[in-house]
């Protein structure tokens, strides 16, 4: 049983495959999948086994992601690589200027009013660490405002953590579909091909490329066996392939630098796949948030969606936060993030509405950057506000979708970052208006 969608012959029933990392299987036609083995002498229906490995093979069992593909033509089959000139994305951010320990905000991405298409949107606004070396990561915005038309995309430099800011995605890739909107993620593994179509003729977002270990899902602790983001809520999309030929780029992401070639058919080719490396999206209004029941609040890693583990434990190479829509009631509390210096490096995001830490000028699909022990926290106006509001009355956060991007490493803009004119000159301005109200002689 198989049906026909945007082109591709998927699974047949609803699209996708609910858990976590599970071990799925999945075929848009039937008995392909082998029974019992992974490379028999000959795959049903004169299709090519081919293994792709996301993690070292003798990665430990909890960690060791791989998938099993059947396709029609293995993915060795494309014409050789050249390399495309491109300045917009980096991947080495030891070449970038030096960084600024000053606190930096950036309006949105413009759209183009030329057709420009997902891939060639993507540009670099800040980073660490390099492609190279698998460690740190690169943060990319785009502005789209056409599909990809007979072009197909991978990154061999890290996964994309993909955040819609506006307009949706249909992400077709070779393990199956993905449709996409705002307040969804998407993660598309290193090495996974795929394309972008626009449903709504342009979008806007925000892309993650983790260089180092693959994102997870962060113990819980004294919390439990439940909370933030459950497993179940998470999608991987069933098999979906298309059998054709025709002119067709392969854009890769290689070692820092953008390379094309030739290919004859389209690469997503894949028939049926087993395994636990795939793509997913997870819907952050699902996400269970957690906090106080008294007073104070806790640090924000009670957010964490994801996080990409490092060497040392306990510390995380990357963490995707969210700060989603909330009550907020405690006693004797300053509710909104409180002033602070972290040793970890944020980069935020604003997918939706206002941020409770600033009343303006941070702006949905604008970005912010407070660096190892910068001094940040809410402007005159928040703080003016929540130092006198009834903290006992149950006050709703809503419609608003923030998020972060926190790193143990300085992140580093590029040069395009410091120099565009979406960077805000005037950002520090909002803290200026935090008056002395020191009185030595008040009790209070
Ligand atoms: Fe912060």
């Amino acid at each position: 049983m198989s049906e026909a969608t945007y082109g591709l012959t998927r699974a047949a029933g609803t699209g996708y495959q609910s858990g976590f990392g599970n071990e799925f299987a999945t075929e848009a036609l039937a008995d392909v999948l082998p029974v019992g083995r992974n490379s028999p002498q000959r795959v049903a229906k004169g299709l090519y086994a081919e293994q792709l490995s996301g993690t070292a093979f003798t990665a430990p069992r909890a960690h060791n992601r791989r998938s099993w593909l059947y396709r029609i033509r293995p993915a060795a089959v494309h014409m050789p690589f050249t390399p495309i000139a491109n300045d917009r994305l980096v991947g080495d951010f030891s070449t970038v200027p030096t960084t600024p320990p000053n606190q930096l905000r950036w309006d949105p991405l413009p759209m183009s009013d030329a057709p420009v298409d997902f891939v060639d949107s993507l540009i670099t606004m800040v980073g660490n660490g390099s492609a190279a070396s698998m460690s740190g990561c690169a943060i990319h915005l785009y502005a789209a405002t056409a599909s990809m038309r007979d072009r197909f995309f991978y990154s061999a430099d890290g996964e994309l953590l993909i955040v819609p800011q506006e307009g949706r995605l249909t992400i077709a890739t070779e393990l199956g579909v993905i449709e996409l909107e705002p307040f969804e993620i998407a993660v598309i593994p290193r090495g996974v091909r795929f394309t972008v179509a626009l449903p709504d003729g342009r979008a806007r977002g925000y892309v993650c490329e983790n260089f180092g270990a693959l994102l997870d899902l962060p113990d819980l602790g004294p919390i439990g066996s439940n909370g933030l983001a459950n497993p179940r809520d998470f999608l991987t999309p069933k098999a979906a392939f298309e059998d054709r030929e025709g002119k067709f780029e392969l854009v890769a992401k290689f070692d820092g630098h953008l390379w094309r070639a030739d290919i004859g058919h389209s690469p997503l080719d894949v028939v049926a796949w087993h395994g636990n490396y795939a793509p997913y999206k997870y819907d952050l209004r699902h996400f269970n948030a957690i906090g106080s029941i008294s007073y104070d609040h806790p640090d924000p890693s009670i957010f964490l969606v994801l996080q990409s583990p490092s060497d040392t434990p306990g510390v995380h190479s990357l963490d995707f936060v969210i700060f989603p829509p909330r009550w907020l009631v405690a006693e004797d509390t300053f509710r909104p993030p409180w002033f602070h210096r972290n040793v970890a490096s944020e980069f935020m995001g604003l997918v939706h509405g206002v941020y409770d830490a600033k009343e303006e000028g941070f702006v949905p699909g604008g970005a912010s950057l407070h660096n190892c022990m910068s001094g940040h926290g809410p402007d005159a106006e928040t703080f003016r506000r929540a130092s006198s509001s009834d903290t006992t009355k149950p006050h709703k956060v809503d419609d608003t979708l923030a998020f972060m991007f926190e790193t143990p490493r300085v992140i580093r803009p590029t040069a395009y970052a410091l120099e565009t004119s979406q960077l805000q000159a005037q950002y520090f301005e909002c803290w200026q208006g935090l008056q002395k109200n020191f009185l030595a002689e008040s009790k209070s």
